[in-house]
């Protein structure tokens, strides 16, 4: 199929953009990123993915940014299915619009045995169900679409670490925080800039890794999101065994890029504190 590719001297003036998902975290921040395009944002109730294309899709899309997917990575291990009908059988369906195409994938596809930055060049290899169905949903995507892999997501909607630690920082002395799993922990406003930087410059197709500047584990985002938010909390560091969750994760999922005229995003710090001033905003 032949697809046309977007004209960046259009960037700037109206697009026709879709938007998935347009209810989750990174969804809402792509509709404020994007805002002075014309979008036609669905919500998982407006277009369940996992469905063929409906009457809402009428006509031809300058861009689809594809923010829906199934994001509850122990929930896949008991329906390893429904998680594929939405992230592998979802992300067919979005691509087969034939539009230039925006989707987005984890760093849960890598295993976690490196100890320095996956760049996009090394093999993945999922531990788990979830991570598993991003990797294929990368390749239903199509050879034509971008590739966005990012991880630890957060932002001030929706369910995230960041409001969870929140909550029961205010509701707790103490909370167990795994201390053995390092990452990127990136602010769904300053990936959402970094993807239109990236299609509004058209950059080359393929996989793209974006994340937060920095890294740092769960415990120490704990740690900082108590911190900064004033709770008196304390953080009990606990290992991934100890916690007992379904889902295997990778011990090491720092993103960076390799490739030419990669975006750069903010420290995970500045994320943090422009997601608590957002929240402090709401
Ligand atoms: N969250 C992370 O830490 C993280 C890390 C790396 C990559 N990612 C990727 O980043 C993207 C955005 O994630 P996010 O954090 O914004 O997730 P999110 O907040 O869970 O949002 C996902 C959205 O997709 C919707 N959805 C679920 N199933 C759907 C379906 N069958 N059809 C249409 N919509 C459906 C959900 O609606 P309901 O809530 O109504 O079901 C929700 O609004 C996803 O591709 C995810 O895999 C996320």
């Amino acid at each position: 199929m032949e697809l046309e590719q977007p004209d960046p001297l259009r960037a700037g003036h109206r697009r026709r953009i879709l938007i998935t998902g347009s209810g989750g975290q990174l969804g809402r921040a792509l509709q404020r990123e994007f805002a002075a395009d014309d979008l036609v944002a669905l919500s998982h109730k407006e277009w369940d993915v996992a469905d063929p294309p409906n009457s809402l899709l009428q006509g031809r899309f300058d861009l689809v940014l594809h923010a829906a997917a199934w994001t509850d990575v122990d929930g896949a291990e008991a329906d390893p299915q429904g998680a594929a009908a939405v992230n592998i059988g979802g992300t067919a369906n979005v691509a087969s619009l034939g539009s230039p195409l925006v989707v987005f994938s984890t760093d849960y596809v890598f295993d976690g045995r490196k100890r320095e930055p996956y760049v996009e060049s090394d093999g993945p290899n999922p531990l788990s169900a979830y991570g598993r169905t991003k990797l294929q949903g990368e390749a239903a995507a199509g050879a034509e679409a971008w590739i966005v892999r990012t991880s630890w997501l957060f932002g001030s909607t929706g369910r995230n670490f960041v409001r969870t630690m929140l909550r029961l920082g205010a509701e707790r002395e103490e909370v167990a925080v795994v201390d053995d799993q390092r990452g990127c922990p990136t602010y769904v406003g300053h990936l959402a800039h970094a993807v239109r930087e990236l299609v509004d410059t058209d950059r080359p197709r393929g996989v793209w890794h974006l994340a937060a500047e920095g890294d740092c584990t769960w415990a120490d985002f704990a740690e900082a999101v108590l911190s900064e938010a004033g709770l008196d909390c304390r953080v009990r560091r606990v290992s991934t065994e100890e916690l007992g969750r379904p889902a295997p994760r990778p011990a090491y999922a720092v993103l960076r890029s390799e490739r030419a005229g990669a975006p750069t995003l903010p420290h995970w710090r500045e994320g943090l504190r422009a997601c608590l001033a957002a929240l402090g905003e709401g």
